[in-house]
C-alpha cells in the first residue's frame, strides 16, 4: 500500500511542536507541501527549517492565534496564495487543562471552545466548499479520548472534544457525497511538551522520563505513544489509501480508552 500526498497542500494547526509538528514533517515526506499555523513565530521557525532539511517540502510557517476569528480568515488567504488551495486541513491547536467543575469559569469555557472548537468550525468552513468544488478534500480533527469517556476534573476539555466528535460527523455526512472525507483521532498519552507542564505540575520531584515511565504504566501497551505513531494514522487518513473511510473518530491511544 502507498500512503503518498504528492501534489496536495495540506494545513497543520499547532504545527510548531509535538504531533502538530510530527504530522507536518510526515505529510512533507510524504510530499505535501505544508502550512503550519501556531502563536510563536520562533517556533514555527525553527520546525519549518527542520521539514525543509528533511523533505523537498514547500514550508509556510505562519504566526495565528486559532481563537481569533479575523486571524483565522487572514491566516487562511495568505496560505491560499502562498502554497494554492487547502486540501488537507488538521485541526490540531490545544492544550490540555484540569479542574474540578465548580471552578471553572464562563472565560474558561469560552476560551476552550474558541481554541478547539470554534478553531475548527471557522477554518473548515473556509476550507470545506473549495474541497467540495474540487472533489477532493480530507479533515482531520484531533481530539482526545474523553470526548467518548469523560471523566471527573476533565472540563471544559472533555465537552468541547465531544462537540468535535459531533461536528466530525456532521460533516462527514455532508463532505461524503463531494468526495470530502472528515475523521477524527482521539488521542491518549504522547510524548510531547504538553508532559513538561503535567510533569511540573503532578512530580516536580521526581525526573521527566521516570514520570512518563510512571504514567504510561497505566496504558494497556504499557508506554506512551510517540509523535511519530500519531502522524502515521493522520498521514494514513490524509491519503488516498483511506478512501472508504469517514465520520469515524478513531482512538490512537494504545488501547487507553478501554482502561478508564
Ligand atoms: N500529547 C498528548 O498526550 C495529548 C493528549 C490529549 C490531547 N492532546 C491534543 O493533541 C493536540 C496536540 O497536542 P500536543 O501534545 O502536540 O501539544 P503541544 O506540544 O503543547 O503543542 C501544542 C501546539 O498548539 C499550538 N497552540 C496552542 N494554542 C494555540 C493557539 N491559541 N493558536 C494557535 N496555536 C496554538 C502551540 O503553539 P503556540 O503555543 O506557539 O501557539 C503548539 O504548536 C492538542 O489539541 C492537544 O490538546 C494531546
Amino acid at each position: 500500500m502507498d500512503i503518498r500526498l504528492d501534489g496536495r497542500t495540506a494545513l497543520i494547526t499547532g504545527g510548531s511542536l509535538g504531533l502538530g509538528r510530527a504530522m507536518a514533517l510526515k505529510f512533507a515526506q510524504s510530499g505535501a507541501n505544508v502550512a503550519i499555523l501556531a502563536r510563536r513565530q520562533n517556533l514555527l521557525d525553527e520546525a519549518a527549517g527542520e521539514i525543509r532539511q528533511k523533505a523537498q517540502a514547500r514550508v509556510l510557517p505562519l504566526a495565528c492565534d486559532v481563537r481569533k476569528p479575523e486571524e483565522i480568515t487572514a491566516s487562511h488567504a495568505a496560505i491560499e496564495r502562498a502554497l494554492g488551495p487547502i486540501d488537507i486541513l488538521v485541526n490540531n491547536a490545544g492544550t490540555s487543562a484540569t479542574a474540578a467543575f465548580e471552578d471553572i469559569s464562563d472565560a474558561d469555557w469560552q476560551h476552550d471552545l474558541d481554541l478547539k472548537f470554534f478553531a475548527a468550525v471557522r477554518f473548515s468552513r473556509l476550507a470545506y466548499p473549495g474541497m467540495k468544488a474540487r472533489r477532493w478534500g480530507r479533515i482531520i480533527n484531533v481530539l482526545n479520548i474523553h470526548a467518548k469517556t469523560p471523566q471527573a476534573r476533565t472540563a471544559p476539555t472533555s465537552v468541547s472534544r465531544a462537540a468535535g466528535m459531533a461536528l466530525t460527523k456532521v460533516m462527514a455526512g455532508e463532505g461524503a457525497p463531494h468526495g470530502v472525507l472528515v475523521n477524527a483521532m482521539l488521542t491518549g498519552f504522547f510524548v510531547t511538551d504538553q508532559w513538561h507542564r503535567h510533569h511540573m505540575r503532578e512530580a516536580p520531584g521526581m525526573g521527566f522520563d521516570d514520570f512518563i515511565v510512571e504514567k504510561g504504566k497505566s496504558v494497556p501497551i504499557g508506554r506512551f505513544g510517540t509523535a511519530e505513531e500519531f502522524a502515521n494514522m493522520a498521514c494514513f487518513l490524509a491519503s488516498d489509501a483511506a478512501s472508504y473511510i469517514t465520520g469515524t473518530a478513531i482512538n490512537v491511544d494504545g488501547g487507553r480508552a478501554y482502561a478508564v
